[in-house]
């Protein structure tokens, strides 16, 4: 029966969510790409927006291309560049504990403003407020997981979860059973960071999808004039 449960929650559901997080996706962002907004509020408390934003939006992204890169890059490659488990282990919970920090103190901020400021709350949809909540449910388990990966420093616990992750996305569900016996609050992190990706169409999340990654493509420069030189500016009425 547990058995059957692993398969389920790390086998099976990891392509329940990533189809919902792709089609889903896909269809907000062909039919409703103008809806995504800030949503409310950012008149108010602008400092505390800020500091929270900025904090939280730094360390997540860090964290997201440690996730991305760590997960997913081929353990051979490693291997080949010479880097060990016990290294990247290392690096793991340096760069990721620290950007963890950083997005932990943001991300109080921006719950602290959410919930605690009548204005702001009243303002702010049920989905505004339940992802934020479950970002931060999430970015502590990942926090907790720090001290439980310390004890095995040599990296072997790792090796499974990326092996486990590249298995996922080269279709092969069985690679769930790898991941049985690992400590629970690894299973309780992995198990909401799937949910977060079915959750994300239907959250402000999808706004991460206009991040300005066209412009790095563009053809040609934009002209710009700059402020010194307007020898035929108009003057102001
Ligand atoms: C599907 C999504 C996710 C997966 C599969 C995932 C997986 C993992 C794994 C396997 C570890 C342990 C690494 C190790 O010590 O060997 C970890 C750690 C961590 N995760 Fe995630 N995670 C996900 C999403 C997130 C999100 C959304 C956040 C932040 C909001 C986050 C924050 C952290 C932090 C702070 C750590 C500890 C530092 C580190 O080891 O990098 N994770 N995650």
């Amino acid at each position: 029966m547990r058995d059957l449960i692993n398969y389920i929650v790390f086998g099976w559901y990891p392509y329940f969510c990533l189809t919902i997080f792709l089609l889903g996706s896909l269809v907000r962002f062909d039919r409703e790409q103008y809806t995504w907004r800030s949503g409310s509020s950012q008149l108010l408390r602008r400092r505390q927006l800020m500091w929270g934003s900025n904090l939280f939006h730094v360390g997540v992204l860090i964290i997201f291309l440690g996730h991305f890169g760590g997960l997913l890059t081929p353990i051979w490659i490693f291997e080949a560049l010479g880097i060990s488990h016990s290294f990247k282990q290392g690096m793991a919970i340096g760069i990721g504990g620290v950007s963890g920090v950083f997005a932990f103190i943001g991300l109080t901020l921006l719950v602290h403003r959410r919930l605690f400021d009548a204005r702001i709350r009243t303002t702010s949809s049920f989905g505004d407020i339940a992802i934020l909540l479950i970002l931060y449910v999430q970015l502590i388990l990942g926090l907790s997981t720090i001290p439980v990966s310390l004890q095995h420093m040599d990296g072997h616990v790792m090796v499974k979860f990326m092996t486990w992750a590249q298995g996922i996305l080269t279709l092969q569900p069985g690679v769930s059973a790898l991941i049985a016996d690992v400590p629970l609050i690894f299973k309780l992190h992995l198990f909401l960071g799937m949910t977060i990706f079915l959750l994300f169409p239907f959250t402000r999340l999808v706004h991460i999808w206009s991040a300005p990654v066209w412009y790095l493509g563009r053809q040609g420069y934009q002209v710009v004039r700059t402020r010194r030189a307007r020898p035929h500016a108009v003057p102001a009425e």
